[in-house]
C-alpha cells in the first residue's frame, strides 16, 4: 500500500495545517512537480482540496465528505500483521463480499467498506437501507479458533467497543440494545451483524458487519425510518469527518477483536456492559420464533444470553430475539 496518493497524503497530514513544498513531494515521489500536480487533480475529483502557493507549497483545505481509501489508510492506527484494507464504490453487501474474499482465501484480518450497499442486510434478512454514502458500511474477516458457542459475546463486546469509540470519537452517549443495536434517544444509529461459518465443533471464520448513520440527513430515511433512525451528525449537530472515523473504528475493531481472542477480562466486560446497556430493569417484551415474553431485563449470564423476569418472578433465559422496551407506566 503505497500509491502516489498515499504518500502525498501522508505527508500532508503529518504536517497539517502546515504547507508541504511541492518540490518536497517529488523528491520523496521521484516525479516531477508536474507529476505531483497531476495526481493531487485526480484527488480533487475524489473530493479533496488544497490550497497552493508558489512560496509555500500545498495543504489540505478540505477532505471529501465520502469514503475515501487510501485517506482511511493512512489514518490507521493500528495494523496487525496481514491486515488488508478494501474500500468499494458500491457492493451488494460487504458481508456477502467479505465471505466471497474468505471462500476465495484471502489472508485475514481484513475489512471491506463501501460507500453504498445495493442489498445490505440485518439481522432475520430485514435490509439494511444502505443509500447514503455519508453512511459507513463495514465488514471485518477472521479465522478464529474459538467454539460456536462464543459468538454471542463476540457480537456484545464489540457492540461495547463501539460505543465507547462513539463516546470518544464524538463526544456523545449511545446505548446498547441487546444484542446488536446501538441507539441514541430511542433511536438506531447502528447495527452488527456476525455470521460465522463452522466446521466440527469450531469456527472456520467470522464476518463481524457494521451499518453505522453517520451523516445521512434526516430527510432522505424512507419510510418509518425516519422515525426510528438517526445519524450521529444529527446528536452532535455537526458533519463528522467520515474517513477519519472509518480509520478509528477500523482501529478499534482490530484490538477488541485482538482482546477478545486473548481472552476478556469478565470484570471490565461486566463494567463496560453496564455503562452502555439500555435495557436493564425496563419492562420489554422479547419477540422470539413467533413468541412474546413480557418481562424485565435482570441482565445477562456468562453466555451473553437475555435474562428475563416475567411477571411472575420467573427468570428466564433467551439467547436470541428481538427486544422492545415497553413504555414504564
Ligand atoms: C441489524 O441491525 O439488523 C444489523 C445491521 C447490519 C448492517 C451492516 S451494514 C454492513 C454489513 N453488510 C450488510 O449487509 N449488513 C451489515
Amino acid at each position: 500500500m503505497s500509491s502516489a496518493e498515499h504518500v502525498i497524503l501522508r505527508e500532508l497530514l503529518a504536517r497539517d495545517p502546515d504547507w508541504v513544498s511541492g518540490s518536497a513531494l517529488a523528491r520523496k515521489l521521484g516525479v516531477s512537480r508536474v507529476a505531483v500536480w497531476q495526481h493531487m487533480e485526480k484527488m480533487r475529483a475524489a473530493g479533496f482540496e488544497f490550497e497552493a502557493q508558489r512560496s509555500r507549497g500545498y495543504r489540505i483545505s478540505r477532505r471529501p465528505p465520502t469514503l475515501y481509501g487510501p485517506l482511511v489508510e493512512t489514518q490507521l492506527k493500528v495494523r496487525p500483521r496481514g491486515f488488508s484494507l478494501l474500500v468499494l464504490d458500491e457492493i451488494d453487501s460487504t458481508n456477502d463480499e467479505a465471505a466471497r474474499q474468505l471462500s476465495a482465501g484471502r489472508p485475514t484480518p481484513f475489512a471491506v467498506l463501501a460507500r453504498r450497499q445495493t442489498r445490505g442486510r440485518g439481522r432475520f434478512g430485514r435490509v439494511w437501507h444502505s443509500e447514503s454514502s455519508a453512511n459507513l458500511y463495514a465488514s471485518f474477516a477472521f479465522r478464529p479458533r474459538v467454539e460456536p458457542g462464543r459468538m454471542q459475546t463476540f457480537t456484545l463486546w464489540m457492540g461495547v467497543n463501539l460505543c465507547e469509540l462513539l463516546a470518544n470519537f464524538a463526544q456523545v452517549t449511545p446505548g446498547i440494545k441487546w444484542p446488536n443495536d446501538i441507539l441514541f434517544g430511542g433511536r438506531k444509529a447502528g447495527g452488527m451483524l456476525t455470521e460465522a461459518r463452522v466446521d466440527a465443533d469450531q469456527i472456520r471464520d467470522l464476518v463481524f458487519g457494521l451499518g453505522l448513520n453517520v451523516n445521512a440527513p434526516a430527510s432522505g430515511w424512507p419510510g418509518d425510518l425516519a422515525r426510528r433512525a438517526v445519524a450521529l451528525s444529527e446528536v452532535t449537530g455537526a458533519p463528522l469527518d467520515l474517513n477519519r472515523l472509518a480509520a478509528a473504528l477500523v482501529g478499534r475493531v482490530l484490538l477488541a477483536y485482538q482482546n477478545f481472542t486473548d481472552g476478556v477480562d469478565p470484570d471490565a466486560f461486566a463494567d463496560l456492559w453496564h455503562r452502555y446497556d439500555l435495557l436493564r430493569g425496563q419492562p420489554v417484551v422479547l419477540l422470539e420464533g413467533g413468541r412474546r415474553h413480557p418481562g424485565t431485563v435482570a441482565g445477562l449470564d456468562d453466555e451473553g444470553a437475555l435474562l428475563l423476569r416475567d411477571p411472575h418472578g420467573r427468570v428466564s433465559r433467551y439467547r436470541a430475539g428481538e427486544v422492545t422496551l415497553e413504555k414504564s407506566a
